[in-house]
C-alpha cells in the first residue's frame, strides 16, 4: 500500500515538473496544475513545496500562479527521468546526497531481486571502492554510481562488460568535444594521459553460472584542480578542467547510460567481438609499450592484442607472448 501511494505521489511530481518545465520563464496558475493533474489546489501546493524542498526554485503568487526559475545541481530521480533516453538502464533510481559506496547498495538491491537497470547514484561517496582493493576518490561534483545488470553470459564473459562501459565513456567524451583520449585496458578513460574515469565490474556468480553484475562507474566531472588531493593532481583530470567550465551531470549521466545500454545490447546479441572492435576503433594502448603489474608480477612489452574476451596479450622483448584477465596498465609517457 505505502509504495502504491509513493509511486503516486512521484508520479504527479514528476508531471508537475514537467508542467512547470514546458512553461520555464512563465507563470502557471494553480487552477491550470490542479486540472491537468486531476488533483486539489492543495496537493499542488503541496508538491510545489516538496519540490522546493528538494532545491527546486519555484516562484509562486497568489495571484499569477507558480513560476519554475531553477532546477537543482544534483542527480535526482525526477532530473534523470526527465533527461533518461536509455529504455531499462536508469528506470529505477536510487539517490543518496551521500552514501559510503553505490556498488555495496546495488548488491543489496540485486541480492533482494531487484530488476535489471537499477540505477545507485551519490553526490559523494565516503567509501568510493576502486580496482584490486583501492579507495576512490569521489567527492561533490562528480558522477558516481553502480548499474545492477543480469546478462544471460557465462562468467567469463562478464570483463566485456566493462570493456563496453570503457567504449561508452569514451564515446561520450568525444561527444563532448575532448581531444587526446586513449582507453587504457582494462576500463579506463584518459584524456591527455590523466584519469577522467573509473569502471568496476563486480559480480555475484557460479562457476558456470554469471546470477548478477553490479557495474560501477565514476566519472570526475565538476571537479576543480585544487578539489584533487595533491597525490592525484598529476594523474587525473575532470570535465570542468578539460572543458573549461561546469558539466551538466545529469544530462551526461543520461547519455552514458544510453551508450551504455546501446553497447550491452550489442554485446547480448552479435557477441563480444562487436564490442572488442568497437574497443579498438578509439585511440588505445594496442602497439604502445606498456608495464602490467599483474597479481604474478610485473611484465614489460608490447601490447599485441586483445584475445576474444578481452584479456590483454602482451609480447615481450624476447616475442614471448603472455595473456592478462587483470592487471595494472601503465604506459610509457603517460601517468
Ligand atoms: C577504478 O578506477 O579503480 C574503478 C573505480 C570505480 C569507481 C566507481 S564510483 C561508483 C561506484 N561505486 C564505487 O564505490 N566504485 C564505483
Amino acid at each position: 500500500m505505502v509504495n502504491i501511494v509513493e509511486s503516486q505521489t512521484t508520479k504527479i511530481r514528476e508531471e508537475l515538473l514537467n508542467l512547470l518545465r514546458a512553461r520555464t520563464g512563465f507563470y502557471l496558475s494553480g487552477e491550470e496544475i490542479s486540472v491537468r493533474l486531476g488533483v486539489s489546489r492543495t496537493a499542488v501546493w503541496k508538491n510545489v513545496n516538496a519540490l522546493r524542498n528538494q532545491g527546486y526554485i519555484i516562484e509562486s503568487y497568489p495571484r499569477l500562479g507558480h513560476k519554475l526559475k531553477d532546477v537543482p545541481d544534483l542527480l535526482l530521480p525526477l532530473e534523470i527521468k526527465a533527461h533518461l533516453k536509455s529504455k531499462a538502464l536508469g528506470q529505477n533510481v536510487y539517490h543518496f546526497a551521500s552514501i559510503g559506496s553505490t556498488q555495496e547498495y546495488s548488491f543489496g538491491l540485486a541480492q533482494k531481486g531487484m530488476s535489471e537497470g537499477a540505477l545507485v547514484v551519490a553526490e559523494e561517496q565516503t567509501g568510493g571502492r576502486g580496482r584490486r582493493g583501492r579507495s576512490y576518490f569521489s567527492p561533490r561534483g562528480g558522477i558516481w554510481f553502480s548499474i545492477l545488470l543480469r546478462p544471460p553470459l557465462p562468467p567469463h564473459m562478464a570483463p566485456v562488460i566493462s570493456l563496453a562501459a570503457g567504449v561508452a565513456l569514451a564515446e561520450v567524451a568525444a561527444e563532448l568535444g575532448l581531444q587526446s583520449i586513449l582507453l587504457r585496458w582494462p576500463n579506463d578513460v584518459l584524456i591527455g594521459g590523466k584519469k577522467l574515469s573509473g569502471i568496476l565490474a563486480e559480480m555475484s556468480a557460479e562457476p558456470d553460472l554469471l546470477h548478477f553484475v553490479i557495474l560501477g562507474i565514476g566519472i570526475n566531472a565538476n571537479m576543480a584542480r585544487d578539489s584533487f588531493p595533491e597525490e592525484l593532481r598529476q594523474m587525473a583530470t575532470s570535465l570542468e578542467l578539460e572543458i573549461g567550465q561546469k558539466v551538466n551531470r545529469v544530462e551526461i549521466l543520461c547519455n552514458v547510460l544510453q551508450k551504455l545500454e546501446k553497447y550491452y545490447m550489442q554485446l547480448l546479441e552479435k557477441g563480444p567481438s562487436s564490442i572488442l572492435e568497437a574497443w579498438k576503433s578509439f585511440p588505445n594502448i594496442l602497439g604502445k609499450h606498456v608495464k602490467v603489474n599483474s597479481l604474478d608480477g610485473v611484465y614489460e612489452g608490447v601490447a599485441a592484442g586483445l584475445d576474444e574476451e578481452g584479456a590483454l596479450l602482451i609480447k615481450d622483448d624476447a616475442g614471448q607472448q603472455r595473456k592478462f584477465v587483470a592487471g595494472d596498465v601503465s604506459v610509457r609517457g603517460v601517468s
